[in-house]
């Protein structure tokens, strides 16, 4: 049975004492609320990953990371390497972001690479995938999300297939307050496992958690969860208050 998350990208936001009392907020919400099985995951910037892992030791969330470079170590000044958060008990991480594609020019090609540097340490890669406005309205969303899974993820032969989070993050929804329609989530969340079951069987692809993210919050996410394909949400804006985002977690 694939896993329901609700996962938390705080991307480039915190100063240090905000993301104590973001992350002890959450955690002690998280001892009150009923999850109904759903796992939550936090991601917040590398410089607190310690900290952070550090209270999800005693808490009932996971932690992922927003990035790696993928290598184990060398001279690559100023990244970080999956091994390196392997011994902090990262467990997750972000992989193909729209903001790093389009900030940081990320090619399907080399986080290609990224999802393999991470699986050969045993980190599970939540990739994110989604067109641009100009994309849906030209009807080529469905190419634009396939060709992204084609070139950074179905080279994976099918057992490491199976460590695979997707995430749909529709890019004209991020950041913007327009979410993507319960219809239009199921759709593309629908499609891309059939294109999973295509390449690595119905099995594989029933096993696979596909998150939706794009303007999620507390009032949308009970309708986004109940689509039968929407196994959860990667949530960045409200993932920053903690009464919120507690809520989006107890929304399946
Ligand atoms: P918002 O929830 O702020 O739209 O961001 C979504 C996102 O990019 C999560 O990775």
């Amino acid at each position: 049975m694939r896993k329901k998350i609700v996962a938390g990208n705080w991307k480039m936001n915190t100063v240090f004492s905000e993301a104590e009392t973001l992350v002890t907020e959450i955690a002690d919400s998280l001892d009150d609320v009923e999850l109904n099985g759903a796992e939550v995951i936090l991601c917040p910037p590398f410089i607190y990953l310690e900290m952070i892992t550090d209270v999800a030791f005693e808490s009932n969330f996971k932690v992922g990371a927003q990035n790696i470079y993928p290598a184990d170590s060398g001279a690559f000044t100023g990244e970080i390497s999956p091994l390196m958060l392997k011994e902090l008990n990262v467990e997750y991480c972000i992989v193909g972001h729209s903001e790093r594609r389009q900030y940081f020019q990320e090619s399907n090609e080399f986080l290609k690479k990224k999802v393999d540097a991470l699986l050969i340490h045993g980190l599970q890669p939540i990739f994110c995938c989604g067109e641009v406005l100009p994309e849906r309205e030209a009807n080529q969303h469905f190419d634009v999300v396939k060709r992204q899974l084609e070139e950074s993820l179905f080279h994976l032969a099918p057992a490491a297939f199976l460590n695979i989070i997707i995430a749909y993050e529709p890019v004209w929804a991020i950041g913007t307050g327009v979410t993507a329609t319960k219809e239009q989530a199921q759709e593309m969340h629908a499609y891309i496992r059939q294109l999973i079951s295509e390449k690595y069987g119905a099995d594989a692809a029933s096993e696979t958690s596909i998150l939706y993210g794009g303007s999620c919050n507390g009032k949308n996410a009970a309708e986004l969860f109940s689509q039968p394909d929407v196994d959860g949400g990667l949530i960045g804006g409200a993932s920053l208050k903690s009464a919120e985002f507690i809520k989006i977690t107890t929304s399946f």
